[in-house]
């Protein structure tokens, strides 16, 4: 449990919050590369952080990320003409470069324009893995360029996606990195179904209730679920906590191919996070139109609107949860992995109370991660660096192996190391 000041600090991301100020620190996706692909395409609006902003794609191929509201009166840039180098307010034809700078004033006779003194926050982008990536801290500051693994291999061998998750981006977090939700939350009652989940046959299922490892790093931590698997093997499972928002999980394709995965909670404000999904193959096999689709997963067109980014299975309609379904073939009723998360993280309240949780050891990783967010909420107050903006985090991997119960994950997952062969360098 945390105590509500402790619950207010971790939680709230709006500007000139301790730990507001200290996810500016990170690089953050905006949004996808394929939401903005043509140069002079129309602007999107992105929320990020309690900012609303509007990201486009210039004449010349740069990416803006700048207020939504025109400095004039207010105006949303969204409906702005995106021409000739800059975004053009549609009320009275201001119009702003990439970064910020007024550059017409179509309403003002020319000895009367002040443009110069006119000036649009405008944030610093990246563009890698097919993401737009915003840099929303002091320039000074600005931390190394976000170079997962999984942003420098080929496209084809790469998928990404978001949905909109309608509660706090913490507890979104929090289930990504509880692992033994994992086999009991999405779990399928019998192999023979066809809807997405873990079959009772896969060891995740069959392994008892798993016992946590946490081992600290300069990013993050990585941790492992280590389950008993009768009397002479274990399952192993590791995953990757990098700060302040990343997951990252051993997976396989809807298609079979062998894949890390992982999410990202992206605070949109305090009370939304817009979550990316990405997966890549870590065999030369590219992806198929089918695992795109994620239909198992449950982000993929048939799941959430590719327009608006909600998902079609919310709190407004119970997530279609099926009672029959329920009984027969899986564990929630609910369709596709991430709706089930979705599902129960979303009832846990816009942001859950936890002064009302109970912990036990199964919840080691949940704690560390608060316990590592807090910190950099301190080391950043102080004008320290907070953990995870140097380039340490590039090439993790993560494992899962069915194991000699002796066997030391440790050396389980260095054996696993990353392809550094097969990855392509910005
Ligand atoms: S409100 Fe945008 S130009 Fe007037
Ligand atoms: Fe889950």
């Amino acid at each position: 449990m945390l105590p509500p000041k402790e619950n207010e600090l971790i939680t709230r991301v709006e500007p000139g919050t301790p730990m507001g100020n200290t996810m500016r620190r990170y690089w953050i996706p905006a949004c996808l590369s394929s939401e903005i692909a043509e140069r002079d395409c129309p602007p999107v609006r992105v929320k990020l952080l309690g900012e609303d902003l509007v990201a486009f794609r210039d004449s010349e191929g740069r990416i803006g990320l700048i207020d939504e509201f025109c400095p004039h009166r207010r105006v949303s840039l969204y409906f702005g003409r995106n021409e000739e180098c800059g975004l053009r307010c549609v009320y009275h034809g201001w119009k702003y470069d990439v970064e910020g700078n007024c550059v017409d004033q179509l309403n003002e006779p020319p000895e009367h324009q002040f443009k110069h003194h006119i000036h649009i926050t405008a944030y610093p982008t990246s563009e890698m893995g097919g993401i737009v990536w915003a840099y929303m801290g002091p320039p000074e500051k600005m931390p190394a360029p976000p170079k997962f693994a999984w942003t420098q291999v080929p496209q084809a061998r790469r998928h990404v996606s978001k949905v909109i998750e309608e509660c706090n981006w913490l507890q979104a977090l929090e289930g990504g990195i509880d692992t033994s939700h994992a086999p009991i939350l999405h779990r399928l009652l019998t192999d023979n179904s066809t809807r997405g989940g873990i079959k009772p046959s896969n060891p995740f299922v069959r392994g008892k209730a798993p016992n946590l490892v946490v081992d600290v790093t300069d990013y993050g931590y990585l941790y492992a679920g280590i389950r008993p698997l009768g009397d002479s093997d274990v399952h192993i499972r590791t995953y990757h906590f990098v700060m302040p928002f990343h997951q990252i999980r051993p997976s396989r394709s809807e298609s079979g191919i062998p894949c890390d995965a992982g999410h990202i909670w992206v605070p949109m404000d305090d009370y939304n996070c817009m979550v990316y999904n990405w997966m890549y193959s870590t065999t030369d096999a590219p992806l198929t139109d089918e695992d795109r689709r994620e239909r198992g997963i449950g982000n993929g067109p048939d799941f959430v609107d590719q327009t608006t980014f909600r998902s079609k299975r919310n709190r407004e309609n119970n997530y279609l949860l099926d009672r029959r379904v329920q009984k027969t073939e899986t564990f929630t009723g609910i369709d596709g992995v991430n709706a089930q998360d979705r599902a129960v993280q979303e009832s846990m309240g816009r942001v859950v109370d936890r002064t009302r949780e109970h912990l036990g050891p199964a919840d080691r990783a949940v704690i560390q991660a608060r316990r590592l967010l807090l910190q950099a909420t301190r080391t950043v107050e102080a004008g320290g660096t907070p953990p995870g903006v140097e380039a340490t985090y590039y090439l993790l991997h993560p494992a899962e192996a069915v194991a000699p119960t002796n066997t030391d994950w440790r050396t389980l997952l260095a054996s696993r190391a990353p392809r550094t062969d097969v990855l392509q360098r910005a």
